[in-house]
C-alpha cells in the first residue's frame, strides 16, 4: 500500500507526478504529496491530507516548476493521516526528501539513537526516521547520497520501497526496494519510477523491475545504474510492458468497479484463450506444464491467499478435490506464516493474488520455499513479486483492476482454478471423457452467459433499491457456492459499509438464524444441483421468521421464485462453474447499494488494493 512515483527528464515533472499519483491512488488515499527541485537548487514540498485532488487544489497557489520530482499517496501505518504525517519527509537539514511504501520495523530504536545525536522529528512516521538516518550517515561518513542510502538500508529491518531526491544532487533520483514493489521506466533521456507500471505506460513501454535489496541510481546524464545493498553492480534487465493505456481509464462507466464487472466476459475469455479448446477436447496451462506431474502426484495442495483471493482459493478446494481427488487445504496467508504449519517437500503450494504483492502471501510463500515445497502462482499483475518468487504459475490475464473491491480478478482466478482442476483430473484419470467434454463446453460458454446476466443490470439495480438502508445482511450458499456467499458478504461490507456475513446455508440454524427478522435481507444461492432441496428448506426457515429472501436461481426455476421476495436468474451451467456466474449478481447488488448510499465505490474508506504491509 501507498503509491510512489518519481520523474527525471526534460519535461515538467509536476503534471507527470500528479497523473501518476491518481493512477496509484488505489494503493491508498489518506494523503498525498510531491517534492520538486526547481532550478537545481530550490526544493518545494507540498503535501495534504486527503485525495490527490486535495493536493492539486492546495499546490495551485504555489510554484510547481522543476524537471525532477517525487510523489506519494498514502495508506497510513505509523501516525494518523494528517498533513504533517503525509509524505514526502525531510531530513533535518531539509536537503533530502523521501517517499516510502512499507514499514521500517526497527524505527523506534533508530529514532532513539538519532535523537541522542540531536535529531529532532516533526512527524510520527517511521519514514522520517529513515531520511534522518540517511542524512546522519551522509554527514558522518562524508559519502555520496547513494552510498548513504545503501549504508542506511543495511541498518533497517522491514519492508520498503523508497524514492528520494536531494538538493545537493539535484540531477539524481535514488530508489530502492525490499518486499514492496518498484518499477523504473526508461524513456528518451528521461526516467520514471513508480510502485507499478500504471503511471509509466503512457510514456514508455520499456521497464526494469527492481529486485529486493537493490538500489537504483537514476542520473540525468549518466542514466540508470543498479547496485545491490551488498554493493555489487547489477545489469538492468529491460522488459516490455504489455499493458494498454485504455485499460487504465473508465471508458464511459461511472466507476472502475462497474467497468470491471462488465469486463468479465472479456477477462474470462482471455484467461482461458489458448489454454482450452472444446472442439478439440484439450486443456493446457503452459505456465505449469513442467510441473504437471509433480502437482498430479502431490501429497496435498496448500492454497494461500488473502481477502477475495482467499475466497477464490476456497472455490478451488471444492473443484480440485471434487474433480482431481487431491487433498487441498486453503489458508489465510497471514495465519499460515505465523502458525508453524507442516509443509513437506511433496506439497504443492499455490499462492493466489491479484496484485502479486500482498506482503503476507509473499512471506508465506518464502516460508514454504524454505521447507522445500513447490510453489505455484495464480497472479494477475505480470512481473509482480509473487510471480517472480514462484517456480511456475498461470497469469489470470484479467487486465489492470483499479477498483479496490475485486471483481474480474476473482472470477478469472476461479476460471484458472477450474482449468487446473480439470487438467489434473484428466491427468490422474479421475474424470470421464463425457464430464470432461461437458466442462470444456461449459467453460467456453461462460463469457456469453455472463454477457446475458449483465443484461439484468437494471433489474438487479431495482432489487438493490429495496435493501439500500439495511443495517445487516446475510449471504448463504452451499458446496462450491459457500465461498460465493462469503465473497458476496465481503463485497457488500467493503463498499457499502453494511455489516454482512456469509454462511454455509445449513449452518444458519447454528447461530445466524437468531438475527433474522423482517429487516434482515438474506441473499441465497439456490441454483439447481444436489443441494437444491436442502437450500429450499433453509429458505423456508428464513421466511418462517419473516426474513427477506433474495435468491439466485437457475433460469427456469419455479419453486424458489414463488417463495423468494426477489429472485435473479442465472443461466444453467455445470454445477462446478456456478460459482463464477453466481458471483456477478452479488457484485452488481453491492455496487448499486453502495452508489445509492453515496459511498466512494472505487476507493472505500480505510482499504487499499495492494496490501504491502503485514
Ligand atoms: C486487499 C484488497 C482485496 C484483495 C486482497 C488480497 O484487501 O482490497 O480486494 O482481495 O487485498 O490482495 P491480492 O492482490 O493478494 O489478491
Amino acid at each position: 500500500m501507498c503509491g510512489i512515483v518519481g520523474y527525471i527528464g526534460d519535461k515538467k515533472a509536476y503534471p507527470i507526478l500528479i497523473k501518476g499519483l491518481s493512477r496509484l491512488e488505489y494503493r491508498g488515499y489518506d494523503s498525498a504529496g510531491v517534492a520538486l527541485i526547481q532550478d537545481g537548487k530550490i526544493l518545494n514540498v507540498y503535501k495534504r491530507q486527503g485525495k490527490v485532488q486535495d493536493l492539486v487544489d492546495f499546490a495551485n497557489d504555489f510554484s510547481t516548476e522543476g524537471t525532477v520530482g517525487i510523489g506519494h499517496t498514502r495508506w497510513a501505518t505509523h501516525g494518523e493521516p494528517n498533513d504533517v504525517n503525509a509524505h514526502p519527509h525531510f531530513s533535518g537539514d531539509e536537503n533530502i526528501v523521501l517517499v516510502h511504501n512499507g514499514i521500517i520495523e526497527n524505527y523506534e530504536i533508530i529514532k532513539k539513537e538519532l535523537t541522542k545525536r540531536g535529531h529532532e522529528f516533526k512527524t510520527e512516521t517511521d519514514t522520517e526516521v529513515l531520511v534522518h538516518l540517511i542524512e546522519e550517515i551522509k554527514e558522518n561518513s562524508q559519502v555520496s547520497i547513494e552510498e548513504a542510502v545503501r549504508m542506511a538500508l543495511k541498518e533497517v529491518h522491514g519492508a520498503y520501497a523508497i524514492v528520494l531526491i536531494s538538493k545537493d544532487s539535484p540531477d539524481k533520483i535514488i530508489a530502492a526496494r525490499k518486499s514492496s514493489p518498484l518499477v523504473i521506466g526508461l524513456g528518451e533521456d528521461e526516467y520514471y519510477v513508480a510502485s507499478d507500471a500504471t503511471p509509466i505506460v503512457e510514456y514508455t513501454k520499456n521497464v526494469v523491475y527492481l529486485e529486493d535489496e537493490q538500489i537504483a541510481i537514476v542520473d540525468r546524464k549518466n542514466g540508470l545504474r543498479i547496485i545491490s545493498i551488498g554493493n555489487t553492480e547489477v545489469s538492468p534487465y529491460v522488459q516490455e510492458l504489455e499493458m494498454q493505456l485504455e485499460e487504465l481509464e473508465k471508458g464511459g462507466y461511472d466507476h472502475f468497479m462497474l467497468k470491471e464487472i462488465y469486463e468479465q466476459p472479456r477477462a474470462i475469455h482471455d484467461s482461458f484463450r489458448g489454454r482450452l479448446n472444446a472442439a478439440e477436447s484439450w486443456i493446457a496451462l503452459g505456465g505449469i506444464r513442467d510441473y504437471e506431474n509433480q502437482i498430479a502426484n502431490a501429497d496435498r495442495i496448500v492454497i494461500i491467499a488473502c481477502g477475495t483471493s482467499w475466497h477464490a482459493g476456497l472455490v478451488g478446494e471444492y473443484l480440485i478435490e471434487d474433480l482431481a481427488r487431491i487433498p487441498v487445504e486453503v489458508e489465510y496467508a497471514s495465519e499460515f506464516r505465523y502458525r508453524n504449519p507442516i509443509i513437506r517437500p511433496n506439497d504443492v503450494v499455490i499462492a493466489i493474488s491479484q496484485s502479486g504483492e500482498t506482503a503476507d502471501t509473499l512471506a508465506a510463500l518464502k516460508m514454504a520455499k524454505e521447507e522445500g515445497a513447490t510453489l505455484l502462482g495464480i497472479v494477475n499483475v505480470v512481473g509482480s513479486s509473487i510471480s517472480r518468487v514462484t517456480d511456475a504459475g498461470s497469469y489470470t490475464h484479467a487486465g489492470p483492476e483499479i477498483g479496490v473491491a475485486s471483481t474480474k480478478a476473482f472470477t478469472t482466478q476461479v476460471t484458472i482454478l477450474a482449468m487446473m482442476a480439470m487438467l489434473l483430473a484428466k491427468k490422474r484419470g479421475t474424470i470421464n471423457q463425457t464430464r470432461f467434454q461437458n466442462l470444456l463446453n461449459e467453460m467456453e460458454a461462460i463469457p456469453e452467459k455472463i454477457e446475458y446476466l449483465l443484461t439484468s443490470n437494471d433489474y438487479i439495480k431495482g432489487i438493490a433499491d429495496n435493501y439500500k438502508d439495511a443495517a445487516n445482511a446475510l449471504f448463504l450458499g452451499r458446496g462450491s457456492c459457500f465461498p460465493i456467499a462469503l465473497e458476496g458478504a465481503l463485497k457488500l461490507k467493503e463498499i457499502s459499509y453494511i455489516h454482512a456475513e456469509g454462511y454455509p446455508a445449513a449452518e444458519m440454524k447454528h447461530g445466524p438464524i437468531a438475527l433474522i427478522d423482517e429487516n434482515m435481507p438474506v441473499f441465497v444461492i439456490a441454483t439447481q444441483g444436489p443441494n437444491y432441496e436442502k437450500v429450499v428448506s433453509n429458505i423456508q426457515e428464513v421466511k418462517a421468521r419473516k426474513g427477506k429472501i433474495i435468491a439466485i436461481v437457475t433460469k427456469g426455476d419455479t419453486i424458489v421464485k414463488d417463495i423468494a421476495d426477489h429472485y435473479i436468474e442465472i443461466p444453467e451451467t455445470d454445477e462446478l462453474l456456478v460459482p463464477i456466474l453466481a458471483t456477478v449478481p452479488f457484485q452488481l447488488i453491492s455496487y448499486h447499494i453502495a452508489v445509492m448510499r453515496g459511498c466512494n465505490v472505487d476507493q472505500p474508506r480505510n482499504l487499499a488494493k495492494s496490501v504491502t504491509v503485514e
